[in-house]
């Protein structure tokens, strides 16, 4: 247990009071600035900074609904066709996990992280929500796999610089009010030459007509303000079925990740058999054709490196 937390400790810095290191003393985890002690309860370290703002409370809400039913589930289903899919996509980019450091961010119940912590990888789990952090816990035993789970916001990430191989983010940075400063820090704890992965909803059609129901925001200064001042300031986030959440075009994406100095930067459609649940069949096979066109692209996803 206390190798455990000094392998931790020693990759952690501050979030709530300048970039130095915190110590552990005591079997404690502390910051010696504020006093503040990091707790680690249970195999989990919550490392949330001390104020949240409203987006990141909504999350926690929103987010930990899902996962407290998923906890009462005895078996938890991780080989789905999304989790597969994200695997696959990670795999083209990294043929060999051995020993490398994986970052996953906004890990939800950790379908994508047990499946690299098999391929022998040193597996992070990240998320804003106890209760995914729990659920991953809880299939990192069920696979007999070993994992580190961490519960922290994107935007004030508790890592020193230059740890990671390779972060994957699977539907979790649209969710992040400032996402420039998200990626300043996944660009920090990068590893150079390291890579990240991510997949996000797209500026297209299907978002623009979904994000009037659901609530997703274009990046956008002008149709962004719309969206957001209906969604989360008229309605105060009551149909926001997924929390806050942004869609990226192509433009402000490569903008995002040169602006924040990554290189190589690729995106292309994520294509994944989408399952459309509540869409009658004989619409379906039209409604898949369409995604294909880029005026309909649900989602892509972003390759960039260090
Ligand atoms: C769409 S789910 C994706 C879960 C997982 N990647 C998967 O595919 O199963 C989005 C996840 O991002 C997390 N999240 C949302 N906002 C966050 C934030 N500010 N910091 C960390 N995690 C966040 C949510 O709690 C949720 O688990
Ligand atoms: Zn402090």
């Amino acid at each position: 247990m206390i190798n455990k937390m000094n392998k931790i400790v020693s990759l952690l810095r501050r979030v709530d009071c300048g970039n130095n290191k915190i110590y552990l003393k005591n079997k404690k985890i502390v910051c010696d600035a504020c006093t503040r002690e990091y707790i680690y309860q249970n195999g989990i370290l919550n490392c949330l900074p001390k104020k949240l703002s409203s987006t990141q409370l909504i999350a926690i809400k929103t987010w930990g609904k899902d996962y407290s039913h998923i906890l009462k589930e005895k078996y938890i289903i991780f080989n789905d066709v999304y989790g597969l899919k994200d695997v696959e996509l990670i795999q083209k980019y990294s043929s060999n996990f051995n020993s490398k450091k994986f970052l996953e961010l906004g890990c939800g119940k950790g379908r994508v992280s047990v499946m690299i912590a098999k391929k022998n990888a040193d597996v992070y789990c990240v998320d804003i929500c106890i209760e995914a952090l729990k659920a991953s816990q809880k299939l990192f035993k069920q696979e007999h796999q070993r994992g580190v789970f961490i519960c922290a916001d994107l935007e004030n990430l508790p890592f020193k610089e230059n740890i990671f191989d390779i972060i994957f983010g699977g539907g979790s940075i649209e969710h992040i009010k400032d996402t420039h400063k998200a990626v300043s820090g996944f660009y920090r704890v990068t590893k150079p030459k390291g890579i990240n992965i991510f997949t996000v909803p797209f500026t297209s059609l299907s978002t623009l007509s979904q994000g009037i129901i659901t609530g997703s925001i274009p990046d956008s200064k002008i149709l962004g303000s719309f969206y957001y001042f209906i969604h989360f300031v008229l309605l105060r986030g009551k149909f926001a079925l997924y929390g806050y959440e942004k869609n990226f075009s192509q433009v402000s994406l490569n903008n995002l990740f040169k602006n924040n100095k990554f290189k190589k930067i690729t995106i292309s459609l994520y294509d994944v058999t989408y399952t459309l649940k509540f869409i009658p069949s004989y619409f379906k096979k039209y409604i898949l054709k369409l995604i294909k066109n880029k005026f309909f692209w649900p989602m892509v996803c972003v390759k960039v490196e260090k």
